[in-house]
């Protein structure tokens, strides 16, 4: 009896241990006001700070200097809740640095230097309800699946990055969505714009406000016209403008023509030539008739 209970006290004051720890340990330059929370706002870091506690929820490292987060970061802090990296120095995110995140239903990216964000990046996030993206300058590329998988995510910003096109089918694609910003971006008014102008119109109620703020640059000479002064009908020449299976049908009508002109051209000009034959052949036939 005795030597089991040396045995088990060092074991129980090491899990103790180990659970204070993991609900008190809060890194240096950060504050922890309480047990979920990790506070490490404007402090001045180049990196995510080692030692957050492994339960942390709400961490908040906005107005730092933090290029790149790890890609194993959501799979250590799963309990993640709300995750604030607004106002860093973001460039990438690493393909599955985000797509393990079940629990995360806040997210703020916004104001980095992202440049992509790349189909599949919050693959299994589920939870997420707001997510953050503006302020990014560079921001100029979305993938089409990039937000597939978001079927809870209500609100979406977008604006003041570098987008000049967006496809329709990453909006459609998020059943929940009921706000999102797309203001402030470089759109070109070309005929792919033309289709986000149609959902546009139609989902006028999901922009905070309206149309205002919303301008494209005419193709011709890059002026900018607030989408406000433009309607479907400033579009109309674009409807007769081709898709690519359009395009592949026309081609290969286009050959199956030609080689029906081909065959039809060498029927005829065969037809001509035995016509011409026999037409020689009697007039031989006249003429040796006349002799
Ligand atoms: C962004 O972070 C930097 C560095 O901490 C800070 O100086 C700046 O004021 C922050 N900008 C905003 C808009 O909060
Ligand atoms: C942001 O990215 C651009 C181009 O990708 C680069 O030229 C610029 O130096 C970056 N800025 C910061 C603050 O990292």
């Amino acid at each position: 009896m005795l030597p089991c209970i040396n045995w088990l006290q060092p074991l129980l004051a090491l899990i103790s241990s180990t659970l204070l720890t993991r609900g008190h340990n809060c890194p240096s330059s950060c504050l922890c006001p309480d047990h979920h929370t990790v506070d490490c706002t404007g402090r001045g870091l180049t990196r995510v700070p080692d030692s957050i506690p492994l339960d942390v929820r709400r961490l908040l490292l906005s107005n730092n200097w933090i290029p790149w987060i790890p890609a194993d970061f959501l799979v250590l802090y799963s309990d993640l809740v709300y995750l604030d990296l607004r106002n860093n120095s973001l460039y990438q995110l690493d393909p599955g640095t985000l797509t393990t995140s079940s629990r995360l239903v806040f997210l703020d990216l916004g104001s980095n230097n992202l440049t992509e964000i790349p189909s599949g990046t919050f693959g299994e996030s589920r939870s997420l309800i707001k997510l953050r993206l503006g302020n990014n300058p560079y921001l100029n590329m979305v993938g089409r699946d990039a937000f597939t998988g978001l079927t809870s995510l209500r609100e979406l910003e977008l604006e003041r990055n570098g987008l000049t096109e967006l496809d329709v089918d990453i909006l459609e694609s998020l059943p929940s969505l009921r706000m999102l910003r797309l203001e402030g971006n470089p759109w070109f008014c070309n005929c792919h714009f033309a289709k986000l102008f149609v959902w546009l119109m139609e989902n006028r109620h999901k922009l905070p406000r309206g149309m205002e703020g919303i301008e494209c640059s005419l193709p011709l000479d890059g002026r900018r016209v607030p989408l406000s002064l433009l309607t479907e009908d400033s579009f109309r020449e674009c409807r007769g403008t081709l898709t690519i299976t359009d395009y592949l049908i026309v081609i290969f009508s286009g050959i199956s023509v030609s080689v029906v002109a081909i065959m039809a051209s060498f029927f005829l000009a065969s037809t001509v030539h035995c016509f011409q034959r026999l037409s020689k052949g009697s007039k031989g036939d006249e003429e040796e008739g006349i002799d």
